[in-house]
């Protein structure tokens, strides 16, 4: 096992009914900048219930947030938290509402360019206080301290991390799950297996106790997912077991002296950046695509999740290896993925054009720098 630092501070409210509480958890008076996106939450009742409860505060509206949140946007909001004097933020929705809030409260307290926060280059120094209601189970960002900005001007997508933007607390109600489109629900089903992979499937007899939390997260999600793509018909414990794997799958509590990955999600945010593609669907074609050309270096970890994860304990190392491989691909395609970059219309010139990208950057990407621009074209090529 490796040597690990942990710290999570974030307050979770979790169950029916709970985003009446937002009135115990924000003083009367606060000024409050409460940030959504396109108008679902105006939909499902979701934002009848939080107006309610923040009566007694002084609530500054700022909708529009889009999905991969973009920094032209977030700036708009970054100038209200200066002329209207903003307490805390208080984000409605899904990730990109959440991590856009998160960009929104460092930048607010940022001297320049907020965009320097983004891939290291700057440090946030100083935030303002933020909490969140979630509306879609999917990128653990209601628990964790990263944020993930696109700026469509240069077709850009990149991350950002500050303990600064842990949220104070935040409020899962799984009833939200309601009334999301299958789309977003399997964007989400998609995201959270790849992360709990991201920080799974790298190095063999790390810790049994994280191996064994990563593969109960992924037989969860299996088990739910087929019954979650009922619209109209989705019972409140498969959505309340969505939404807490979610949580589960990025708040560093399976990844606990473990190495990590990422360079699915490294490799998928450019494909988000270039071609504005869900999150999810980037996901489902690119994992598939690492398992294969990395097979060597993540042999005993793939051969664990086909037999622990699929019961798959015959053949060949390569047959077994194989069958996992394939048995991942029509799971993301039974919740509706496409896998190829083809049924999208990308070819070379993305591919050139992230692998140059990659090269410029200097990236070698996954677990000890294993993936590098030349292993990314193979992984590229492999799902083309
Ligand atoms: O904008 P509205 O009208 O609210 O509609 C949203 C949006 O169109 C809709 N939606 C959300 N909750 C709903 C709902 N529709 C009906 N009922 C509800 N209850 O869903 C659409 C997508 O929302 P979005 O917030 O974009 O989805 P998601 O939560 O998947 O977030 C994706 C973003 O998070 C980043 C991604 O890169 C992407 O930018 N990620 C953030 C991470 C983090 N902070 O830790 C990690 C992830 O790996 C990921 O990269
Ligand atoms: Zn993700």
């Amino acid at each position: 096992m490796n040597n690990f630092r942990f710290k999570n501070p974030v307050e979770l409210l979790f169950g029916k009914g709970q985003i009446a509480n937002l009135q115990k958890r924000i003083a009367p008076g606060t000024r409050v900048l409460m940030t959504y996106g396109g108008g679902s939450i105006k939909r499902n009742g979701v934002y009848e219930q939080v107006m309610a409860a923040l009566k007694d505060c002084e609530v500054v509206e700022f909708g529009g947030i889009e999905a991969n949140p973009d920094y032209a946007t977030l700036m708009k909001a970054i100038e209200i938290c200066k002329t209207r004097n903003i307490d805390m933020l208080l984000a409605v929705g899904g990730g990109s509402i959440i991590d856009g809030t998160k960009f929104i409260a460092a930048g607010s307290c940022f001297e320049g360019d907020p965009w320097q926060l983004m891939g290291g280059r700057a440090t946030a120094v100083k935030a303002l206080p933020l909490a969140t209601v979630l509306t879609l189970p999917a990128t653990g960002s209601e628990m964790n301290c990263g944020a993930v900005i696109s700026r469509r001007e240069t077709r850009e997508k990149l991350v950002f991390n500050s303990e600064l933007v842990f949220p104070q607390f935040s409020i899962l109600d799984p009833e939200v799950v309601y009334s999301l489109p299958n789309r977003q629900v399997a964007n989400g089903v998609v995201d959270i297996y790849a992360h709990t992979l991201e920080q799974y499937l790298t190095t063999p007899n790390h810790t049994r106790v994280m191996d064994r939390w990563a593969e109960g997260l992924l037989q969860t999600l299996i088990e739910v997912a087929p019954r979650l793509l009922h619209e109209g018909q989705r019972d409140y414990n498969d959505c309340a077991d969505f939404m807490l794997t979610a949580t589960m799958g990025l708040n560093g509590f399976i990844t606990m002296g473990v190495d990590e990955d990422w360079a699915t999600h490294m490799i998928g945010h450019e494909l988000t950046a270039l071609h504005g593609l869900d999150h999810g669907v980037t996901l489902a074609m690119v994992y598939p695509g690492v398992m294969d050309i990395m097979r060597r270096e993540k042999e005993a970890k793939l051969l664990q999740y086909g037999e622990r994860v699929w019961g798959i304990s015959e053949g060949t190392v390569d047959e077994r290896i194989d069958a996992a491989i394939r048995r991942t691909e029509e799971f993301f395609s039974s919740v509706g993925m496409k896998l190829r970059l083809s049924d999208y219309g990308i070819g070379e010139e993305t591919i050139r054009t992230i692998v140059d990208r990659f090269r410029q950057r200097g990236w070698n990407i996954g677990e000890h720098g294993i993936v590098t621009p030349e292993k990314v074209e193979a992984i590229l090529r492999r799902v083309m």
